[in-house]
């Protein structure tokens, strides 16, 4: 099953207008020559619609980073999928371990986002992955299946969905795990994605978690990685689009 690569960058809380700007406009520029993946650019809300702009006929996509459950209504300060659809944005990620862990998000919460995402006509980026005391205590792959049953809605397709594996531990530390460990933790997530969708062949698996130029060949060359969700090293766009570059399968 031919998947194509996917080199996402999640901005977190970064970016002003200018630099924000001038980052999609520099990745827009290096895209063409950085190879056949797919890019994406997830900035801040703020950014969506000036960055779906600096980018427009570049091919490089624009997200956002989290949305609502809801399409409107009382819930000051947030945003919900089709805001962010009307500022540009095909996809959205949700369930980051950030989101988990700075607003409470369960799984049943990430689950009622992603089908928010489906209803918007979003793709949904959904994260996954292990802290590392669960990864100590033997508890990796149990936990993400967990999270895979919980935070997938039924009807799941390529189209509509992506999933992120990212080990907590390895989020913006510079550490990563082995090849054989994240070769491990796709492989699994790809069977449980079997048991709950049709496509889960053709669903596209991100691993997410300090990957640089450095480390992108040996992680994308593992057969079940289709791609990254890259933070810190998103914000050089040398970085991004070395990282891109990287994915020479397809
Ligand atoms: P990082 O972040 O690349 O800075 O580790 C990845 C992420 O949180 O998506």
């Amino acid at each position: 099953m031919a998947r194509r690569t996917l080199i996402a960058g999640n901005w977190k809380m970064n970016g002003l207008i200018a630099d924000g700007i001038a980052l999609a406009r520099d990745v827009a520029a290096g895209a063409a020559a950085a190879g056949k993946a797919e890019l994406l650019l997830c900035p801040p809300v703020t950014l969506v619609s000036s960055v779906a702009a600096a980018l427009k006929g570049s091919g490089v996509a624009v997200g956002g980073q989290d949305c609502h459950a809801k399409a409107n209504g009382a819930h000051t300060g947030d945003i919900s999928a089709e805001m962010l659809a009307d500022a540009g944005a095909q996809y959205v990620i949700v369930g980051h371990s950030e989101r988990r862990t700075d607003h409470g998000e369960t799984d049943g919460v990430v689950r009622a986002k992603t089908e928010a995402a489906w209803r918007a006509g979003l793709s949904a980026i959904v994260c996954i992955g292990e802290t590392l005391a669960q990864r100590e205590a033997g508890r990796t792959l149990p936990l993400l299946e967990a999270q895979l049953r919980g935070s997938i809605p039924a009807g799941a397709t390529a189209t509509k969905l992506v999933v992120a594996y990212e080990p907590v531990w390895a989020i913006g530390t510079g550490k990563t795990p082995t090849v054989a460990e994240v070769a491990d933790a796709h492989r699994h997530i790809r069977a449980v994605l079997g048991g709950l969708t049709t496509g889960a062949d053709a669903v596209r698996l991100l691993y997410g978690g300090s990957m640089k130029p450095a480390n992108a060949p040996e992680l994308l060359a593992i057969a079940d990685v289709d791609g990254g969700l890259i933070g810190g090293a998103s914000l050089k766009a040398g970085d991004f689009l070395a990282i891109a570059a990287a994915s020479t399968t397809n």
